[in-house]
């Protein structure tokens, strides 16, 4: 069937990459944006824009409180779609994860035991530089490049000095009035996630790009392909003759540019595809 030559695809490749939105993590418990049960039909999206945590951090931290323990109610663990690509990582079918999500998901997959993102990247200096945004959003899982495209809302970042704080600490602050929550040094914390009206880093959205023209098989999984990059991405990758595939409950804007689509759960599809790939 198609997923056996999706298969074949594969194993042929030089270089395969998957594009992950919050349709993977939907089987762990974690909510879409988007949809009945989307989290931006309880939210409004226009209240955590780059520009309202400027103008009024104390406001933005107040939403952002109930919106964070929306996200997080639990302690989500990988599903079998996340762990099917961490196997076809640690086999060598992978070269990168370009994720969207910030739940941190892909990594944990990757390495049950994997150092805690709160560590990860510089402490120093709130002006970063583009090569130090991209080493934060950038992951090493294994020998598969795990670049979280829209940051990690585990983590917390001090706007002044950009040190990293474990999130959960933080929104406790939050909670009991402090607002907004600050760092030692004085600088008002920030969700280490892009927020609306924010610029991804150039280095990662270069990166992003390249790795999507690079590709042979370009795989997105649940994702609305809706916001940018991901509505740019699939479409680069097909110009430059990658085989895309699109594994989503919905239609997607670019289902015209997939050479391969399934309409179906990822924790049905990716384990599926993964047996397929071991099958001499
Ligand atoms: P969306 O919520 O827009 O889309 C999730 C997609 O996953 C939907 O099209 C669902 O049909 C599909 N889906 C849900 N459960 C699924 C399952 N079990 N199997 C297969 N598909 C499933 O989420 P994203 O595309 O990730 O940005 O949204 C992109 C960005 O918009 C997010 O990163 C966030 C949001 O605003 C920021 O926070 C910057």
């Amino acid at each position: 069937d198609d997923l056996e030559s999706l298969a074949a695809d594969i194993q042929s490749a030089d270089t395969v990459v998957a594009f992950t939105g919050a349709g993977i993590s939907a089987p762990s418990g974690v909510p879409t944006f988007r949809g009945d049960d989307g989290v931006w039909e309880k939210f409004d999206e226009g209240q955590f824009t780059y520009g309202r945590f400027r103008s009024d951090p104390a406001g933005f931290w107040t939403d952002r409180v109930d919106l964070q323990r929306e996200l997080f109610a639990e302690e989500y663990q990988p599903n079998a779609a996340h762990d099917a690509l961490a196997a076809m990582g640690r086999d060598g079918h992978l070269e990168a994860i370009l994720t969207q999500n910030t739940d941190g998901l892909h990594a944990k997959a990757a390495d049950e035991n994997a150092a805690d993102p709160s560590e990860n990247g510089d402490e120093s200096g709130g002006g970063r530089t583009d090569e130090a945004a991209e080493a934060d959003a950038e992951i090493a899982a294994d020998d598969t490049t795990l670049l979280e495209l829209h940051g990690n809302a585990r983590r917390v970042r001090c706007t002044d000095c950009g040190r990293r704080r474990d999130a959960d600490p933080i929104f406790d602050r939050a909670a009991n009035g402090e607002l907004p929550p600050t760092c030692d040094c004085g600088g008002v914390f920030k969700p280490d996630v892009v927020l609306f009206g924010e610029q991804l880093p150039g280095a990662v959205i270069q990166r992003a790009r390249s790795l999507a023209r690079e590709s042979d098989v370009f795989l997105a999984i649940g994702s609305s392909l809706v916001v940018e990059p991901a509505a740019s991405l699939p479409r680069q990758a097909a110009s430059t003759g990658a085989t895309v595939g699109i594994v989503n409950l919905e239609s997607t804007p670019v289902d015209d540019a997939a050479d391969l689509i399934r309409r179906e759960d990822v924790t049905e599809v990716l384990p599926r595809l993964r047996e397929l790939l071991e099958t001499p």
